[in-house]
């Protein structure tokens, strides 16, 4: 089989991870909620975007650096938290992080990581910290203050999984973590076993016995107060919500609908863009992640006023591919069509792209 160097685009990297991932760890990954209609729509809806480019600009120079709540970035791709990344690779959530530094972007680890957040940090480069609040106010805080102590430069709050989405791939397959791989911070609930009886998602009964399904707009206020660090809210598609969770202290919107994990038939996170970026004017950046494979794909959302965006399951399939090398493969096509994208369309920069560059 070719290394993940010799793939020629995200597609190609993601067959390679399923022929080398058990079902179980693939159908996890790929999946969605009930019929998947989400899953689709994220990717479908930037297939109904055209580009309108420019020509006759000179573009023979060109950076797709820039600057995501004033942190560089070599290019506008920062990697989405995915649980359980060693499930993908041995190395995990490690490997991620070398990808990132070595890619120049932001890795945001999640909660539901298999490595610890020390042990991720230590790789350095640019981390964030994705959270998910457990009903334990206690743990949840401490989980905030050693991302805080480790150095990571913000903190991603999940809003769309009060309760988990119900993933019928996990169901069929009893998702479960294999004997030693474990969420690595939550040593209280770190195991995921194999639920019993027929039917059931182990992932499913951790969340409930552990995530507060009465997260509201009061634990943003609460969460902004116990930290320093700049909060994001991720999994929004709603203008409201999104002014919202400005007004309740966040320094950053994530127009998410988790993948299409969460709620299905929910509002492709592209067309839910535009709204949440006029409402919020300008007084936050506005980040989007959900079926970004393409650099055009960058290009639309960029156009549509987000700052950057985020890939998930595209790093996964790297990491089972090949690895680290694999996760910064797909990081380096992203970037390479990112500035083809930007060439062809006659913007230098990412500041020369503009809405009018796309049409619906
Ligand atoms: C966890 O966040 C998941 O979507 O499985």
């Amino acid at each position: 089989m070719p290394d993940a160097v010799s793939h020629l685009n995200l597609a190609e990297i993601e067959l390679a991870a399923k022929a080398r991932l058990t079902t179980l760890a693939y159908e996890y990954y790929v999946g969605g909620a009930n019929d998947e209609v989400t899953v689709r729509e994220n990717r479908s809806a930037y297939e109904k975007l055209s580009l309108r480019y420019h020509v006759l600009v000179d573009v023979s120079k060109r950076s797709t650096r820039t600057t995501v709540l004033g942190a560089p970035v070599d290019f506008p791709v920062l990697i989405a938290p995915t649980a359980f990344q060693r499930l993908a690779c041995d190395d995990g959530e490690i490997a991620t992080a070398c990808a990132a530094k070595a890619a120049g972007t932001v890795m945001i680890l999640s909660t539901a990581s298999t490595c610890t957040i020390e042990d991720v940090a230590a790789v350095g480069g640019r981390q964030w910290f994705q959270l998910y609040v457990y009903a334990d106010r206690g743990l949840t805080k401490s989980l905030v203050e050693r991302a805080e102590a480790c150095g990571m430069g913000a903190v991603v709050l999940t809003v769309d999984a009060p309760v988990l989405g119900r993933r019928e791939r996990d169901l069929r397959n009893h998702f479960h973590l294999p004997t030693g791989v474990r969420l690595a911070n939550v040593p209280s609930s770190g195991s995921v076993p194999t639920p019993t009886g027929y039917g059931g998602s182990g992932l499913g009964t951790n969340f409930a016995s552990g995530i507060d399904a009465a997260l509201s707009w009061r634990d943003v206020d609460w969460l902004c107060s116990i930290t320093r660090l700049p909060v994001l809210i991720k999994g929004i598609v709603r203008g409201d919500d999104a002014a919202k969770a400005v007004d309740h202290g966040a320094s950053g919107i994530i127009v998410s609908n988790h993948g299409g994990r969460q709620l299905d038939t929910a509002i492709a996170s592209v067309r839910a863009l535009p709204e949440v970026v006029d409402e919020v004017a300008g007084r936050v950046e506005v980040l989007l992640d959900g079926g970004i494979r393409r650099g055009t794909d960058v290009i639309k959302a960029i156009a549509l006023g987000a700052r950057a965006v985020l890939v998930g399951r595209p790093v996964v399939w790297g990491l089972a591919a090949d690895g680290e090398a694999g996760a910064k493969r797909v990081l380096d096509l992203l970037r390479a069509e990112v500035d083809l994208a930007m060439a062809l369309c006659g913007c230098p920069t990412i500041g020369d792209i503009s809405r009018d560059l796309v049409v619906a």
